[in-house]
């Protein structure tokens, strides 16, 4: 069929723009079914920029226009030109001001960008491009704008009205509307504006910054949520306190803001003192919200905040550069968040998530450089790559200066970038002349898609004590990529002896011996060869210790080795990674040999790990330890996915370990019981997190007595984490063992939270991903669910992307059914969500991975995709190139 298709958008066209809008005035009629946008720009000609032909192009969708104005004369037709997506004024001056008047609708914005409704509230989401279905602008952030704002709504209906930066008057009319005025300081590019008006209630507190200020500090909820943010808002104060200390970085407005709101097609946003928040990421209360939750706020909330210097402060010059404030912004948080707790789990879940995530997508089809070349649409590049493996390449550059030299590296950034819109380039040359250090190759990691794959090989001299290590990279190709280069990988190695403990790494040629423990190599060259000295007998080589660079490692442990390290070695992270190594080579064997038994070096490996569970053991690590890599990781591991074996082989080994240790996993269960005062320390979690995975293993051999505990640690609801993990034990046990256990806890479930969305959102998501053969019928009933509904995205993460993501096995049915419901999901989606539609499509993308059957089924539902008209840029983008 014919198409046009959408224009690919390059980073070598980059052009400055050609006008710059200094101050912007907007004043806003709000109303759910109408609002009326009326905005003053002062525009002059970029002194950087070249001439172009005269006319002024102004980016707006979805905007009916009343009025334009140039130096306060109405515009005459013939002086302008309406297009789809822009406004053309003939024949500007060099200066001038530019006043426009438009309508927009927001009850019909189910597209959740730009001004649109959530619940009984009106809200906004710019990033990256929604400022332009609020008013005509030039939409994007290198055009940095003096903002103030003007709010008039019905007082009643809408009695809280915030926007970005200190308010600066409120008045009610007489005609029973109120006008709230801000005005913000700061020149901040359109993807950092908000306005938000509702009726709100806040929760309030105050934080004293490092230079003295008072800053009043506000939550604002739906009225019935006031109970559930006090962890926000303890994240925040933490939040703001830690960047003063780490990164000498002040918050800088008389007010700091937060809205949660129900419907949001992301995370959060960091808008300039005015985030927006999808409402899962502050509200919590121990009987609704599990430590993930609670992990989660903590860490988002913290995100938004610190983007107030990396983001808005400091901006992006164009959207190929959003790593520069994403990547930096991560790696941020995910240090705060380990300051908080556990330093050694945090690397981990960080590391599970970036490979869980990120790899896939890196050997993918839709596989990007952290800086990427080109794209259709930006909202399908707020990726894994772009924030996680972007927060990787800061975190190589912060261990490659040290501490002290990353710390001078960042106080030149903010100094010498404040108030610009800049580039990935320019924070990589900061680092560079404060840490006196050669970046050049580094910088291959922000250009080069892919993930390195790291062969190591070794061998002992046992004349001369000289042990050899010998690394070959090489990076896949990946699509427009056909050429990779070496890259500078920082790679942590140890040696270990005998009994297990370091050995001083000391190489060829030095004449003195280093103290015992972790060597920070430098590889440079595709094949590097390092050769130590000074060994009494041949060591265990511990590899990337605390995973020093996002690559794979390739060198071939014996499974008494691994054994060795999961017991021995220092470094933690690689103490659970030997445990994960271990636990992938036994489950693909036993995909391949489905009557192998589990072989007694493993389970007896495993029980040691569980006598580790003593008074001054750290719980949550040894959760880790115990946890299987996930059907997906499996998947990914293996040539051709084997979806049914995979699932097969690890119910089979968590069975083994459930009968085989059965005694070891109750005394588990008896060591960490919750006390009585429930508390969120990460020692508690640990606990809840340990016990409930022995919980898991126990209930995949289940006895009465088993069974019992889990329903009484369900109906007990002392917490939603406890609840949560035996729910669903009771909801994926064989009803052979568990009766109707499941559906009456289930049921149960429903009658208590049916009123609360985010706990509601776990009882659909529960059952999506449930093993049991009619899951997928379930989850077509739950569609017509009264409680159901395609414009929250939210919920419809929480049943289609949990069916399509969370449950391989019965996604992947061989008769194809799985692929013709996402299929069909996707597509009603669309015109309403594009985004949300697009993210959808993931699973389907990594067609390629599967056996032929299924190949040609996925891609029969792509190609059926692709044929429909009026597709969005968003899924196109993702279905063409999935298909190329
Ligand atoms: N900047 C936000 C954050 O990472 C994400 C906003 C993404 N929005 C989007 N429509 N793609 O904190
Ligand atoms: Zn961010």
């Amino acid at each position: 069929m014919y198409r046009t298709t959408p224009p690919v958008i390059h980073l070598k066209d980059y052009r400055p723009p050609e006008f710059l809008i200094d101050r912007a005035a907007l004043h806003f009629d709000l109303g759910l079914e109408e609002t009326a946008v009326h905005a003053e720009l002062d525009l002059r000609r970029n002194p950087a920029a070249k001439r172009g032909d005269g006319d002024l192009y102004l980016d707006g969708e979805h905007l009916e226009l009343l009025e334009v104005a140039l130096d306060d004369r109405t515009l005459p037709p013939a002086e302008y030109e309406i297009r789809e997506d822009a406004l053309v004024v003939h024949r500007v001056p060099d200066r001038f001001r530019l006043r426009t008047r438009v309508l927009i609708r927001p009850a019909d914005n189910t597209a959740l960008e730009g001004l649109y409704v959530s619940g009984d509230m009106l809200c906004t989401q710019c990033e990256a491009e929604g400022f332009r279905r609020i008013t005509y602008f030039i939409d994007r952030p290198d055009v940095m704008t003096r903002f103030s704002v003007a709010l008039a709504a019905d007082a009643e209906r809408f009695p809280v009205l915030l926007a970005n930066g200190n308010p600066v008057g409120e008045e009610t009319l007489e005609d029973g509307r109120k006008v709230a005025r801000w005005d913000d300081p700061f020149p901040k590019p359109s993807y950092l504006f908000a306005v938000v008006a509702g009726d709100l209630a806040a929760v309030s507190d105050r934080f004293t910054t490092l230079s003295g200020r008072e800053v009043p500090l506000n939550i604002y909820v739906e009225p019935e949520n006031t109970d559930k943010c006090d962890h926000a808002m303890r994240s925040l104060k933490a939040a703001m306190r830690w960047d003063e200390e780490r990164y000498g970085r002040e918050y800088d407005l008389d007010v700091f803001n937060i809205v949660a709101v129900s419907h949001f097609n992301m995370g959060a946003m960091e808008n300039k003192g005015l985030n927006v928040f999808n409402a899962k990421y502050i509200l919590a209360r121990p009987d609704t919200a599990t430590d993930m939750d609670f992990a989660g706020i903590e860490g988002v909330v913290a995100h938004e905040y610190f983007h107030n210097w990396t983001g808005n402060r400091i901006t992006c010059r164009d959207w190929f550069q959003l790593s520069l404030k994403e990547g930096f912004t991560v790696y941020r948080d995910q240090e705060f968040s380990a300051d908080q707790s556990s330093r050694g789990v945090k690397r981990i879940e960080d590391v599970r998530m970036l490979r869980a995530r990120q790899f896939p997508e890196d050997a993918g089809p839709m596989a990007h450089p952290v800086r990427p070349d080109s794209y259709i649409e930006i909202n399908n590049f707020y990726t894994a790559t772009v924030y996680e493996k972007g927060a990787e390449v800061v975190r190589m550059q912060a261990n490659l200066l040290g501490p002290e030299r990353f710390r001078k590296g960042t106080d030149l950034y903010f100094e010498r970038f404040d108030g610009q819109a800049v580039t990935t380039e320019d924070f990589v040359r900061c680092m560079e002349e404060a840490g006196d250090i050669d970046l050049s190759q580094f910088r291959r990691w922000y250009a080069q898609a892919g993930t390195p794959v790291l062969e190591c090989a070794d061998s002992f001299d046992a004349h001369t004590g000289a042990y050899t290590l010998e690394i070959r990279q090489h990076t896949p190709t990946t699509p427009g990529q056909s050429t990779k280069l070496p890259l500078q990988i920082p790679f942590a190695v140890g040696l270990l002896d005998a009994a297990g403990a370091d050995l001083p790494v000391q190489l060829d040629g030095e004449t003195e011996a280093p103290a015992p423990g972790t060597r920070m190599l430098a590889l440079r060259e595709a094949v590097e060869r390092f050769t130590f000295v000074g060994l009494d007998a041949e060591p265990v080589p511990s590899l990337l210790r605390g995973f020093s660079a996002p690559v794979i490692v390739r060198y071939p442990y014996t499974d008494a080795q691994l054994t060795f390290l999961m017991a021995h070695d220092s470094d933690g992270f690689n103490r659970w990674d030997a445990a994960q190594s271990l636990s992938v080579r036994l489950l693909l064997e036993l995909v391949a040999e489905s009557d192998k038994p589990v072989p007694e070096a493993y389970i007896e490996a495993v029980g040691r790990a569980l006598k580790q569970d003593d008074a001054d053991a750290d719980q949550a690590l040894l959760a880790e330890v115990l946890t299987l890599p996930s059907e997906s990781y499996l998947g990914d591991q293996m040539t051709v996915v084997d979806v049914d074996g995979i699932h097969r082989a690890r119910e089979q080994l968590a069975a083994a370990i459930g009968e085989q240790l059965r005694d070891a996993l109750l005394g588990v269960l008896e060591r960490n019981q919750e006390p009585v005062e429930y508390d969120l320390s990460p020692a508690a979690m640990g606990r809840r997190a340990l016990r409930n995975a022995a919980l898991g293993y126990l209930m995949r051999a289940p006895t009465p007595d088993i069974v019992e505990r889990c329903r009484a640690q369900f109906e007990a609801g002392h917490n939603m984490t406890d609840v949560i993990a035996a729910l669903r034990c009771l909801v994926d046990a064989d009803p052979e063992h568990v009766g109707d256990a499941g559906e009456q806890a289930l049921t149960a479930f429903y009658q208590r939270w049916a009123e609360d969305p985010l706990v509601l959102d776990k009882w659909f998501g529960l059952q999506a991903q449930s093993s049991r053969p009619d899951t997928l019928e379930r989850v077509e009933g739950l569609l017509e669910h009264p409680k159901f509904t395609l414009t929250n995205p939210n919920r419809v993460r929480a049943l289609i992307g949990a069916f399509a993501v969370g449950n391989p096995l019965r996604f992947h049915a061989v008769d194809g059914a799985g692929y013709r419901f996402l299929a069909d999901r996707i597509l009603e989606l669309d015109p309403l969500n594009p985004q949300i539609a697009s993210r959808l499509l993931y699973p389907m993308t990594r067609w390629r991975r599967y056996d032929e059957i299924r190949q040609a089924l996925i891609r029969a539902q792509l190609e059926r995709i692709l044929e429909v008209e009026g597709l969005s840029n968003d899924v196109y983008e993702v279905v063409s190139k999935s298909l190329g």
